[in-house]
């Protein structure tokens, strides 16, 4: 089976984060290198490209691109500082959440939609499993996984089904953990969707890679590089947007963070890209000060 992933919010993305096609950048969630390839072909034969992604699947669609400007490593946000020299990347990129890879392949447990083990890892080699977690955790951790991390209001209830259930017998697959709640025609959206979001946050640590993946990309932004992320929830945005406007200032007394642009879907992406629906691109600019 072959994977593709449709960047989001492509165009914009490439507009803002690359003023010097000379430049050299950095694709910190290479995915299905569906904005990498992109940045690649907006930069001169004198620019550079350095992609990273936590997932060990994804080396192998990294490798076949064959280009000497591009190079990539299997890393992490929060390695960044310690990967590339400082102040020496003109632009950085997140493009936060889950690829297609993940997405489509049953047996990364990402999807509802798909019968696969419980996994949720981005990469599987190390941590705990979503399986793991979910029948060893406390009804009162569930629930607060799901109401912070998943953003459910539901979450006490829910959290009380799973324990229901858990006594029966072990929540192994991504089909025993969605058949816990009914789907009922008339709702939006499938009553586990916020239950798998705040577990994979929760496996993946999102939210603390994303705030140490911020304070890294900082410190090896040039002065006058951009900072271009793309997040697909408020609780994500939300850490993003604090960052942007303040947080970075508890971390670096001498830079400004202009924040330039918060930009969305347009109705033709929308309708392209169901996935792009609840993106959210910020862009900022690093100024140092002193
Ligand atoms: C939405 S996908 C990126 C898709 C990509 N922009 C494309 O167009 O193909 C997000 C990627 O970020 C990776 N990722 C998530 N957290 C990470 C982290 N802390 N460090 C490195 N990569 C991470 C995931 O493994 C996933 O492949």
């Amino acid at each position: 089976m072959s994977y593709s992933h449709e960047p989001v919010l492509l165009e914009e993305t490439l507009a803002n984060l690359i003023r010097d096609k000379d430049g050299t950048y950095l694709d910190c969630t290479f995915g299905l290198g569906g904005h990498t390839k992109q940045i690649l072909k907006n930069l001169s034969e004198k620019g550079s490209l350095f992609s990273i992604d936590k997932d060990l699947e994804v080396k192998h669609y990294a490798d076949l691109i064959s280009d000497k400007r591009f190079t990539f490593k299997t890393s992490t946000f929060s390695s960044i500082s310690t990967l590339f020299p400082k102040k020496s990347m003109d632009g950085i990129l997140f493009d936060l959440g889950v690829s297609s890879l993940q997405l489509d392949k049953p047996e990364r447990g990402f999807s509802f939609m798909r019968e696969g083990t419980l996994d949720m890892r981005f990469n599987n080699s190390s941590g705990v499993s979503a399986k793991d977690w979910i029948n060893s955790a406390s009804e009162k951790e569930i629930a607060d996984v799901i109401y912070f991390l998943g953003e459910e209001r539901r979450s006490r209830q829910f959290a009380k089904k799973i324990i229901l259930a858990r006594k029966t017998s072990k929540i192994s697959t991504t089909k025993d953990l969605a058949s816990i709640f009914q789907y009922k025609g008339f709702q939006k959206k499938h009553p586990a969707t916020n239950v798998f979001r705040g577990i994979r946050i929760l496996v993946n640590d999102e939210f603390e890679e994303l705030k140490n993946g911020l304070v890294s990309a900082i410190k090896i932004i040039k002065n006058n590089g951009i900072l271009a992320v793309i997040s697909f929830h408020s609780a994500e945005d939300r850490i993003v947007k604090k960052f942007f406007k303040e947080e970075y200032q508890t971390f670096f007394k001498d830079i400004k963070l202009r924040m330039i642009a918060k930009i969305k879907p347009e109705k033709k992406e929308l309708q392209k890209n169901p996935r792009s629906r609840s993106a959210i691109l910020r862009i900022g600019e690093v100024e140092y000060v002193s």
